[in-house]
């Protein structure tokens, strides 16, 4: 199966109540890792790429070209998604359609909510033409996605009477709402508002995406799931196995010096952790479910 848009997966989780993972790209390994790890799983998968990692990995074309000889290479059966993450403005949105990326985060929470409104419509309108899904996201989601940082002061939880305006006027697929969650490691007990995420998906008749879905306790993700939540993004918590894989590798070996050696040590690492996660967002064996 070829890249798919990501409405439909999301659309299918509401109904099989369980959520889909989306997991971050940071280079060939983490792709190649994730692919497998869905396949094994028989789960639907989406591919997040943070606006900030495009020029470190070569390019939007070069990403998307990657991806899909690698769903070849693998064959890999299960519908996968490619998303661009935090998206910062209509131009990268639309050259990442363009690349043939089959979904896209506007990111336009730091903006007051009329311009968020007007811009999120914008990338709306351009990825429906082209049959792409679209994520947006509303109140400030703490922690650092590489250039991203918010720190505590500017967290703002998303308020459900404007959740509501932007789904109505925007016509989006998926909402990010900010409720406690952090990108990067928490810290100290995280507390979601699973109050105000259960308000906001009844109100906007949406799915939900939790970012930051990394160091959360599991029965914070099962009621996250519970509450309406049916994208759980990951990032820390593959990056962390995938460097602890290397550091203990490296640390047994000093005198290794050829890369494949530690590189399939830390995907063997990101795969076993995209395995458990998948099991934990409740994806696992959903993939023949998918209706398109
Ligand atoms: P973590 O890095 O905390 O898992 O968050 C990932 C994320 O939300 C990407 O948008």
């Amino acid at each position: 199966m070829g890249l798919v848009s990501m409405k439909r997966m999301l659309l299918d989780a509401a109904d099989g109540g369980y959520a889909v993972g989306q997991f971050n790209l940071t280079n060939m390994e983490f792709a190649q890792s994730i692919l497998q790890a869905a396949q094994e799983k028989r789960s639907p998968v989406i591919l997040g790429v943070s606006e900030a990692y495009v020029p470190y990995m070569g390019g939007l074309p070069c990403i998307a070209g990657m991806v899909r000889a690698l769903i070849d290479h693998y064959g890999v059966t299960v519908p996968v998604a490619l998303h661009l993450d935090h998206g910062s403005s209509f131009d990268i949105c639309l050259r990442a359609l363009h690349a043939g990326f089959t979904s896209v985060m506007i990111d336009a929470s730091g903006l007051p909510l009329e311009r968020n409104i007007e811009l999120t419509s914008r990338v709306a309108q351009a990825a429906h033409a082209l049959g792409a899904t679209v994520e947006a996201e509303l109140g400030r989601i703490a922690g650092r996605e590489d250039e991203l940082v918010v720190d505590e002061a500017e967290v703002m939880y998303a308020v459900p009477d404007e959740c509501v305006r932007l789904a109505r006027e925007t016509g989006i697929d998926c909402l990010a709402p900010a409720l406690g969650s952090v990108h990067g490691p928490y810290r100290g007990q995280p507390r979601l508002g699973f109050g105000r995420m259960e308000d906001i998906r009844r109100l906007t008749g949406l799915p939900l995406a939790l970012h930051g879905g990394s160091g959360l306790p599991d029965d914070e993700i099962r009621e996250a799931i519970v509450r309406g939540t049916r994208k759980i993004n990951v990032n820390t918590d593959n990056q962390a196995a995938f460097t602890a894989a290397i550091r203990r590798y490296l640390n047994e070996h000093p005198d290794a010096y050829d890369p494949r050696h530690y590189l399939s040590e830390a995907a063997k690492a990101v795969q076993a952790c995209v395995r458990t996660k998948i099991e934990l967002f409740g994806c696992a064996g959903k993939a023949g479910e998918h209706t398109r």
